[in-house]
């Protein structure tokens, strides 16, 4: 079986490494019996070394087998750049499946080269919404969603979310979260590996650890400064440590923030992956408004606070261990006051085998195929 994954966006870089694993162990285990091809396309969304090479040295990910090196732009050239040079590979390398990742410019073009090409179509991290359609995400895993022939959910909620839609239940897999199988392999090598702490002097329980990138924020002045008046507020007793996504670091500058950012918080460069989850099990609480750190912050029992007015992420709402905060700085700051340490449930993003579960389910999918 040949199984060509579309990647472009730093989230995306851990989640291939979940699934280009599986499919290493599978190989190993499989012998002479059948082997997974794994060919990993990226198509240049990240670009910065911090944002994408990093990620691949880090987490032993194969190198790309084509780079499109398609950037930048709005969403309609970027994603049809994107979309023209993958229906090309694509058809150069015949793939048994196209697999895309979350809600991505990227997942959108590798849905959409897949499916006019009519090579089967999986998506990992289905059935998540906001339902704030203002979200170029949130367009991105509708369309994604409607036209995937395997959908691979890691909640109940997503599940339920894509059954009220009328998806058909058979195309339907609840396997976990892939992110949970990332943190539960790469969480003890960081432990030993990172010196982020270290570096920058900072003290377990006593700094709050901050990511900042989402569209809605960066590109509304007034929602971004709201954003930086409760950080700079939160400094006034810890350490705020802010790893500057590239976007945000564009938009402070735009805005005439950046100086008086710097000024407060502990601007770092975007980390590496390893230094992430050391970041986030030390932190006294995060805050962000990244869909895989508010999981992320619920792994390593730290609470959360959600600089958005509303998160995919339901459950941990529910739980009480996330507070959606907006973009407002009274907000921000109580609820930072009010998260303590969080004691995550076993199971509610599945058991750390998400990526066994999605690889196995393609392979046995393909074999009922063939065999017709
Ligand atoms: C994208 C995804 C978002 C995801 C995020 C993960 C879309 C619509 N958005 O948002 O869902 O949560 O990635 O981080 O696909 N830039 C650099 N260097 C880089 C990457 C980006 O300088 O390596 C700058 C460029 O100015 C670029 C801007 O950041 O134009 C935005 O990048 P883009 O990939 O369009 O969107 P993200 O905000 O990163
Ligand atoms: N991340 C990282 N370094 C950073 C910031 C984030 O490795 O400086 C990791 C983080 O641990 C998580 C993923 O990147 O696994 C989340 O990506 P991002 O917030 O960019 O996107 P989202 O999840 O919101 O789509």
């Amino acid at each position: 079986m040949k199984l060509l994954s579309v990647v472009g966006a730093r989230p995306q870089f851990i989640k291939a490494a979940v699934i280009s694993r599986a499919i290493a162990d599978l190989n190993a285990a499989a012998g002479d019996k059948g082997h997974v091809a794994d060919v990993i396309v990226h198509t240049g969304q990240h670009y910065d070394t911090t944002m994408s090479q990093v990620f691949f040295d880090e987490l032993s990910i194969p190198d790309p087998v084509h780079n499109l090196e398609v950037s930048g732009g709005t969403h309609g050239e970027m994603t049809g750049r994107m979309l023209e040079r993958l229906e090309a590979v694509i058809i150069e390398e015949s793939p048994d499946w196209v697999l895309v990742h979350g809600d991505t410019n990227s997942t959108l073009a590798g849905a959409l080269a897949a499916t006019k090409l009519h090579v089967p179509l999986a998506h990992v991290e289905s059935g998540l919404r906001s339902y704030n359609r203002r979200m170029p995400e949130e367009i991105n895993r509708i369309v994604t969603d409607s036209i995937a022939d395997l959908l691979f959910v890691p909640t109940e909620q997503a599940r339920s979310n894509l059954l009220s839609e009328g998806v058909p239940g058979e195309r339907i897999i609840p396997v976990g979260d892939v992110m949970f199988d990332a943190t539960k392999f790469y969480a003890p090598l960081a432990e030993q590996r990172s010196a982020v702490r270290a570096t920058h002097g900072l003290e377990s329980g006593n700094y709050v650890l901050a990511t900042v990138h989402r569209a809605e924020n960066t590109d509304d002045p007034a929602r971004l400064k709201q954003i930086v008046m409760g950080l700079s507020r939160l400094s006034e007793e810890n350490t705020v440590v802010l790893p500057l996504h590239p976007r945000t670091r564009l938009a402070l500058e735009a805005a005439g923030l950046l100086d008086d950012v710097g000024s407060s918080l502990l601007l770092i460069e975007p980390v590496g992956y390893l230094e992430m989850l050391d970041l986030e099990r030390n932190a006294r609480v995060i805050a962000t408004d990244s869909g895989g750190v508010q999981k992320e912050a619920y792994f390593a029992g730290v609470g959360c606070v959600t600089l958005r007015d509303e998160t995919e992420w339901v459950e941990l709402v529910e739980a009480g261990v996330n507070v959606l905060a907006g973009a407002d700085a009274d907000r921000i700051v109580a609820a930072a006051e009010q998260l303590r340490q969080v004691d995550p449930e076993p199971g509610l993003y599945g058991d750390g085998q998400a990526g066994e579960k999605v690889v196995s389910a393609l392979v046995e999918v393909t074999r009922q195929r063939k065999r017709c």
